[in-house]
């Protein structure tokens, strides 16, 4: 009996011509709230509880045409974030994307490659071996350095606490932390990204394992605690198993001093890893790639494309001088797998297992801009930092912070009111967006200047909107 199959879902899987009309929709509509994202405010108001009214008339029950669900969402987008591809945006590192990291989505979305083999997507996995050895190298790390792109910064130190577990103690592997004799632990600043926290917790051995080493009061790891605070854990029977310096830490963009640390975890020996999430794409300016020196020395490093090598998120990467210390973390063998060999085939490697062509965004953008490029995209954002500085200092504010890339701590004048009053009337205003954060334990202003098309204007109107808040808050 011949039965005909069912047709395929028409809403799932339109015919080409729709596709066609449904791409070029979307193209026009999401220039178009770009184009009006730019003139509106950073940070659109926003009704909650609308919003939830609105979104509960989605109850999935009655199918809507795709074009309304898109023009819907694109104008929930539009008005309910905080528009970080805005040029007024000096907030946290998740930049405006370039374009060509967008490109990138879009392949990536289109043939939907898995990249958990090399034996299903060779070409794939291929482009992004190729980045990561090119970034690798670029760091100043050897040849044989290898690595992966990750969800993001995150699971990229994650990723470098399995390896130091696991360098530590052969039993780890298949103990846990039950192989540890003594409570094993790890140090970081206490400026450092406290993910670490969660780091540890997932890793199980617990977050009182995170060392919050004391910082030299201006954001920089002081090596001399780190190398009391590692004789003093062995003394009580712990175990040191990873330093982790930061390269440009989150709220102030400091730099730990990579050769002492690399010195200290020599000595101890210990993983040695550097996290350089933000700062790394420094490693793309010939001028300032020495910022970094002492990172070629580490074991591993986390950099984040999705930060300042502005690709869409996320986009970190976990490069390694231990190829098999990282095989042997992530190894595994099923029949279902077509192949599992270590060095090829990501998933044996990584956290991951399914995973998305990540690298791609950074395969293009790195093909379409070259090193000078970002060299000169990274070095644009460090001079815009400067003339903001410039003009605050002019009017009496303080910058509380002395880093080499694109972030001021700021401080108001005297009795212009508190840091914290002068951001939420600044965000108010929608004006620009900036953030609350801490340094050195005081309350500051943070200003993030990476967004690749921030212009002398827009920082001229963040001066302004700071000057107006205070004048209200004083
Ligand atoms: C220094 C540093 N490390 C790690 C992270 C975490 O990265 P992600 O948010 O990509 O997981 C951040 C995020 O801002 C960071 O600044």
């Amino acid at each position: 009996m011949n039965r005909a199959a069912p047709r395929p879902s028409a809403a799932l899987f339109p015919p080409a011509e729709e596709r066609q009309r449904y791409d070029n929709f979307l193209t026009h509509e999401l220039m178009l709230a770009r184009q009006r994202i730019e003139l509106g405010p950073v940070m659109p108001a926003f009704d909650l509880q609308a919003f939830r009214q609105e979104l509960a008339g989605f109850d999935f029950r009655t199918p809507r045409p795709l074009d309304e669900a898109l023009s819907w969402t694109i104008g929930q987008m539009e008005h309910g974030l905080v528009h970080i591809t805005h040029p007024r945006y000096f907030g946290l590192y998740n930049p405006a994307p370039a374009f060509p990291a967008q490109c990138a989505d879009r392949i990536a979305g289109s043939f939907n490659p898995q990249l958990a083999t090399a034996t299903t997507s060779p070409a794939a996995v291929e482009i992004e071996a190729h980045v990561i050895r090119a970034v690798a190298q670029r760091a100043g790390f050897p040849s044989e350095a290898t690595g992966h792109f990750t969800s993001g910064g995150s699971e990229a130190n994650y990723t470098a606490l399995i390896c130091a577990l696991t360098r530590s103690n052969e039993n780890f592997a298949s103990e846990g932390s039950r192989a540890f004799k003594g409570k094993p632990v790890f140090y970081v600043s206490r400026e450092s990204h406290l993910a670490w926290l969660k780091i540890a917790h997932q890793a199980g051995i617990g977050r009182s394992a995170v060392r919050l080493v004391a910082t030299d009061g201006s954001g920089r790891m002081d090596a001399n605690a780190l190398a009391a605070a590692i004789a003093g854990d062995r003394r009580l029977g712990c175990v040191p198993v990873m330093i982790a310096a930061t390269a440009g830490t989150t709220n102030a963009g400091m730099i730990d001093p990579l050769t002492a640390c690399a010195e200290i975890a020599q000595t101890s020996g210990v993983w040695f890893h550097v996290d350089a999430a933000w700062g790394g794409a420094l490693i793309a300016s010939d001028r300032l790639r020495n910022i970094l020196d002492g990172i070629e020395r580490a074991d591993s490093t986390t950099i984040d494309a999705h930060k300042w090598f502005a690709t869409t998120m996320g986009c970190g990467m976990f490069i390694t001088k231990h190829a098999l210390v990282l095989s042997s973390a992530f190894q595994a063998a099923t029949s279902f797998m077509p192949s599992n060999a270590a060095g090829i085939d990501p998933y044996v490697t990584s956290v991951q297992w399914s995973r998305r062509f990540l690298g791609l965004r950074l395969f293009l953008s790195l093909a379409a801009a070259g090193w000078n490029g970002y060299g000169e995209h990274v070095e644009r954002s460090i001079e815009l930092a400067g003339m903001l500085e410039q003009e605050l200092t002019a009017r009496k504010w303080l910058i509380a912070n002395q880093s080499p890339l694109a972030v001021l701590c700021i401080e108001p004048p005297r009795h212009c009111g508190e840091a914290k009053a002068i951001v939420q009337r600044v965000l108010a205003s929608g004006r620009v967006w900036i953030a609350s954060a801490g340094f050195e334990g005081r309350d500051i202003i943070r200003a993030c200047v990476t967004h690749g098309e921030t212009t002398e204007d827009d920082i001229h109107e963040l001066v302004d909107a700071l000057q107006d808040a205070s004048k209200a808050a004083a």
